[in-house]
């Protein structure tokens, strides 16, 4: 095999990269994906040498011209580097020798790779972090309009995957859209952790020119510098923190995956899937199957994976850079897409994938016993101690059963001879929409209650000033 040069670093080598351990360290493969942000980045250290005299201000905006150039090849297609640039950071600093000359080399004055990457990554997940932050708010958006056609619809609440005690669909879908508020918020807090400047960190110590990195960190709209060059270059717990987030927000997605993969079912019959987001069969003709939901339920594993391999990629680092910290990318950048493909998936899929059944629903809850409490609650409101109502309850669920009965099928006669209390007002009681109804405590599924958190989440969405920046 024939070796490749020794071009990127010291004269200090004498022979070059075996080609397989060139390929083995070289990073380009993907973290070209940072490659606008490095030129980002690297216009505003050319900004800072020459404003703090150490390049001429001629200099400095040959610099930032020639980056801009790159920026323009590259996406035009016409700047592709492979393998023997290594990573994006000499690819792009290659390419601005080629197009200004000789002061291209001034570029790396008083910078390393090290406090580099770790800017590069920063610019890059706090433009995902916001552009994710309006996807959690279009997912919101379809749930509200959502919850607004279904106030009065019904859906059996379950506990142990056991019918427990009728719901207002409505209800239902809130519980996503709070979820949701949960992620958008995480996600900004984040943010602010992100938003830290490592650039002028050096290779672990500073360096010793007078450059100032405030004016970097405020050109480039981070918060402040990180106060200590060490852990500026070798501090990943953003990104981790980030999939940390991610996670979350796969967990949500999942579990809504879940939800509907099982409403999708004969057995369910909750919801009917549309064409445009559900698949058939290569053998089964009958069949429709929902695989929007079964693969953001598969692809949360990759994302936990993520988060996992950076916390062992991190735990046993010494301070401060160390190469391991390459393998940050790949985990990050995999986690954002993954997260980003799955949130546009379930938003499209509620938006117009997928139609609940309304009658199928209503009939649903008024054919079981999820009623029972409000027989209890019945009682207990008559002044029948709660314990005792339950168990009264029980037993009348046991002989209706037996019976093959329900609630509602029993005689007046019938309820008398379980308590003397019961009353012909027994019936609306126990009726699906009473129940549901009556259940007006504070975040309760009652109608007025859901009412109210419709009005409440519409205000939270329609306030600009809560929105990213
Ligand atoms: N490609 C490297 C990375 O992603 C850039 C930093 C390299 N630094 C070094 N000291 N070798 O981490």
């Amino acid at each position: 095999m024939q070796p490749t040069s020794p071009s990127t670093w010291s004269q200090r080598f004498e022979s070059a990269l075996h080609p397989s351990i060139a390929q083995f360290n070289a990073s380009i493969g993907f973290d070209i994906e940072l490659i606008e942000y490095d030129i980002t980045g690297s216009q505003a250290h050319a900004q800072m040498l020459a404003h703090t005299g150490i390049i001429s201000a001629k200099e400095g905006e040959q610099l930032v011209a020639g980056l801009e150039q790159v920026r323009q090849e590259y996406r035009r297609g016409e700047f592709t580097p492979g393998v023997d640039a290594e990573d994006v950071h000499f690819a792009v600093e290659r390419r601005l020798t080629e197009l200004v000359g000789d002061v291209g080399k001034k570029l790396h004055t008083a910078r390393s790779r090290n406090d580099q990457v770790g800017t590069d990554t920063r610019l890059y997940l706090r433009d995902q972090i916001t552009q994710i932050q309006h996807q959690v708010r279009s997912f919101q958006r379809v749930f509200l309009e959502l919850a607004e056609q279904h106030v009065e619809t019904l859906i059996p609440g379950y506990t142990h995957l056991q019918r427990a005690q009728p719901l207002s669909l409505a209800h239902h879908l809130l519980a996503y859209v709070e979820m949701a508020e949960r992620d958008w918020q995480r996600l900004g807090e984040i943010y602010a952790r992100v938003n830290l400047s490592p650039l002028g960190s050096g290779a672990l110590a500073g360096t010793t020119f007078p450059i100032d990195r405030h004016y970097t960190a405020e050109l480039l709209g981070f918060d402040r510098p990180y106060a200590n060059s060490l852990d500026g270059v070798s501090d990943r717990d953003f990104a981790i923190e980030f999939l940390g987030a991610a996670s979350l927000i796969m967990v949500h997605l999942s579990r809504l995956s879940e939800e509907v993969i099982l409403w999708a079912s004969e057995e369910f019959s909750f919801v009917t899937l549309k064409d445009s987001c559900s698949t058939g069969s290569s053998i089964m003709p009958q069949k429709k199957n929902p695989d929007v939901p079964e693969l953001v339920r598969g692809k949360t594993g990759r994302v936990f994976g993520h988060l996992q391999a950076l916390l062992v990629l991190m735990k046993g680092l010494p301070l401060a850079y160390n190469k391991d910290l390459q393998e940050d990318k790949e985990a990050l950048f995999d986690a954002v897409k993954t997260v980003k493909a799955c949130l546009e998936a379930m938003t499209i899929l509620f938006e117009e994938g997928l139609e609940f059944r309304p009658a199928r629903l209503n009939q649903a809850v008024a054919e079981d016993f999820s009623n029972a409490t409000d027989v209890a609650d019945y009682l207990a409101a008559k002044g029948v101690p709660f314990r005792e109502a339950y168990n009264l309850v029980g037993k009348v669920v046991k002989t209706s059963l037996a019976a093959g009965k329900l609630l509602k099928d029993l005689t007046l006669e019938e309820w008398r001879s379980i308590h003397p209390a019961f009353e012909a007002d027994i019936y609306a009681a126990i009726a699906p929409q009473q129940v549901v109804a009556a259940r007006n405590s504070f975040g309760g599924t009652g109608f007025e209650q859901v009412r109210r958190a419709i009005e409440q989440t519409k205000e939270r969405l329609s306030d600009a000033s809560k929105d990213p920046i």
